[in-house]
């Protein structure tokens, strides 16, 4: 065989040299297969994107839409290109920067590009997925705090080292008499005693390094810090048990009746600043308990919790700043740690509550590290009980559930994926693991689910890496309807309410995304917003007329794209000039 090739080969460059088995000619750009492969190439890419779930919102993009979307599609690949890349070097590796890196280390560079201004002002449609006390950024609630009279803080040991300050349970509370002699040396000295109640303006002001280092020490109580988040080598229960501590100290923060108040009103104007009309959030369960102004006790009656948010949201809503801010729902979540008896028992909470607040209440669901908790299939038959008690009292309330938020591949966590689609649920909660079932994929999609992604909390709680690396392109490449949501901003480092930073992490990180992409995010999420109770009949109706027509969802999308349509107005007026010159040059 060996002898025989070699043979061949003698005998080829041998007749090569009398035959016209010769190099010919150069590679030629207009060679007509090269032409052919080019076209063919083309509409396997249209072809492709036609499956996408924001193809019909791409379709119906007016010539002003069309062009911001272009002279975006410009400013991030510009800013992608040259502010992004940047080499480490041995001494500094650190310095090495790209477009899409763990949301960490990027944050502070992102408030500095002309992408972040853009996706800043953006009409954000509405925010689907959030936990209520980890909403606003606790530096914003303790402000609130120090500025509330009354206010005491205790600790179960002095904080005078890194490890005590992490060891020890704090817990803020209201007293009357701020006016006796300190009972005891502040929190941070080593001979404060345990559990002593000190007016938190005094620990404040006389913590080492003053108002800054208090507000230091209660960060590092309630945030996952950005050195932790991105060890992924430790892993998603790791990062979980910081994650949920941190949510331990926040509970007595808002309890407050004027502290709650102000937090309230703070944070519907973060919302509303950043361009989002509309609230749905995941609260219920332990929270709710209230202590009125002037006082000291809690308030047994369940309602006063709720009574107060809704004096809130229409005081927000009657302000000039709240005009365009339609209003706030809340889903009922219970934590799934709850064994079947204390889960019954905050179930029955929740059906009263609904009945005494309809407007307010609009589903249900179940929160807390989900590969940890039961999972739905064990909890089915509290499930189908309150399913039957709604009926039964004529109560509309749906599920809304968190599914599939793991990284497990047919074990329970990513098997309620298939529970949450039978029980009916409207939206899923994260979907993480969704992309490896074809079948649920189609059901989602035949079923109008939308998935509530949340990119940021997915990559700081170890899912993915960085958003390079998130299904979110994927779904929306298969056609499963999607919306940007930020689940626990205060916690997870985006620190501020509003979504911004998880639609900037979007579109910087797919180029098939592109402004007209988030638009599509922006507009299904008041598509799949739960403004009303409604049958399921006509929630799958309104979600199919989307604009079409004068239902409350109709008209709210209707409101969402004229703003929408400004806002391109305003992309082009900006930056046009700058970036479609860029467009033309890049192209000869
Ligand atoms: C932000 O931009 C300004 C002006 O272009 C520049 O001087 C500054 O160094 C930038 N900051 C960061 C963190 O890149
Ligand atoms: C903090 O907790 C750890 C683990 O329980 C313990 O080993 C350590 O002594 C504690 N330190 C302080 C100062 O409380
Ligand atoms: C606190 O003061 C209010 C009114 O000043 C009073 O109604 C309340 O009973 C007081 N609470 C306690 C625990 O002293
Ligand atoms: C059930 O509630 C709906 C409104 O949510 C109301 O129109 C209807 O009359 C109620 N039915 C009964 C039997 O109470
Ligand atoms: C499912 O698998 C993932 C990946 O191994 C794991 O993190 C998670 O804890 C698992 N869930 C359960 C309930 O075992
Ligand atoms: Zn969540």
């Amino acid at each position: 065989m060996r002898l025989f090739s070699i043979f061949g080969v003698a005998i080829l460059s041998l007749s090569g040299l009398s035959t016209a088995l010769t190099v010919q000619g150069d590679p030629d750009v207009n060679d007509p297969l090269v032409l052919e492969h080019l076209r063919d190439r083309e509409k396997l890419i249209t072809l492709e994107k036609t499956h996408r779930q924001d193809h019909i919102f791409r379709q119906s993009l007016s010539p002003t839409a069309q062009r911001a979307d272009t002279i975006v599609r410009q400013i991030r690949q510009y800013e992608t290109d040259y502010y992004w890349r940047v080499a480490g070097t041995p001494d500094d590796e650190y310095k090495e920067r790209f477009a899409g890196e763990v949301f960490p280390l990027a944050r502070p560079y992102i408030a500095n590009t002309t992408l972040w201004k853009i996706v800043k002002r953006m009409p954000k449609g509405a925010l689907l997925h959030a936990h209520l006390s980890a909403m606003l950024p606790y530096e914003k609630l303790v402000e609130i705090i120090i500025h509330t009279e009354g206010m005491m803080i205790a600790s179960s040991q002095p904080v005078d080292t890194n490890d005590a300050k992490m060891n020890a349970t704090i817990t803020f509370s209201h007293s009357n008499s701020t006016t006796s002699e300190p009972q005891s040396p502040d929190i941070d000295s080593p001979d404060y005693v345990p559990d002593t109640k000190i007016p938190v303006t005094a620990a404040a002001a006389n913590f080492q390094g003053g108002e800054e280092g208090f507000l230091e020490f209660i960060k590092l109580k309630t945030t996952v810090p950005p050195e932790e988040s991105i060890r992924h080598e430790l892993g998603v229960d790791e990062i979980w048990r910081r994650f949920q501590a941190c949510f331990g100290p926040t509970g007595s923060m808002l309890e407050y009746e004027p502290v709650v108040r102000k937090f309230y009103q703070t944070l519907f104007s973060d919302l509303a600043n950043d361009g989002i009309n509309w609230v749905e959030i995941r609260s219920g369960g332990s929270s709710g308990k209230l202590v009125h102004d002037g006082q000291e006790d809690v308030d047994p009656n369940l309602d006063v919790w709720w009574t107060v948010l809704v004096e809130e949201i229409d005081k927000f809503k009657a302000t000039e700043e709240g005009k365009n801010f339609w209003g706030v729902r809340i889903i009922w979540s219970d934590s799934r740690g709850k064994n079947r008896a204390s889960l019954t028992k905050s179930m029955k909470i929740a059906l009263q509550r609904k009945q005494n607040f309809p407007e307010l209440f609009s589903g249900y669901d179940l929160v807390a590290q989900e590969d940890l908790g039961r999972p739905l299939s064990d909890l089915a038959p509290e499930l189908v009980w309150f399913r039957e008690q709604t009926e039964a009292l004529n109560l509309t309330i749906p599920y809304f559930f968190h599914a599939g938020e793991t990284l497990g591949d047919g074990n329970s966590t990513d098997d309620n994926l298939f529970d949450a689609l039978l029980f009916n649920t409207r939206r899923i909660g994260h979907g993480f693991s969704l992309y490896k079932h074809p079948n649920l994929i189609k059901q989602t999609i035949e079923q109008n689910v939308l998935v509530e992604v949340c990119p940021i909390s997915n990559e700081v709680l170890r899912l993915d890496t960085d958003i390079l690396h998130h299904p979110l392109p994927a779904m929306i490449a298969h056609g499963i309807p999607t919306a940007i949501s930020n689940d626990d901003p205060a916690i997870l480092g985006q620190d501020v309410a509003g979504l911004s930073y998880d639609f900037f992490e979007a579109i910087q990180a797919f180029d098939n995304l592109g402004l007209a992409g988030l638009g599509a995010l922006a507009q299904n999420s008041l598509r799949w917003a739960n403004f009303e109770d409604q049958s399921d009949k006509e929630w799958i109706q309104d979600i199919d007329r989307g604009e079409e027509g004068t239902s409350t969802k109709a008209k709210n999308i209707q409101a969402w794209n004229s703003a929408w349509e400004d806002f391109c107005k305003w992309i082009v007026d900006e930056y046009a000039s700058n970036y479609e010159v860029l467009a033309e040059s890049s192209e000869n």
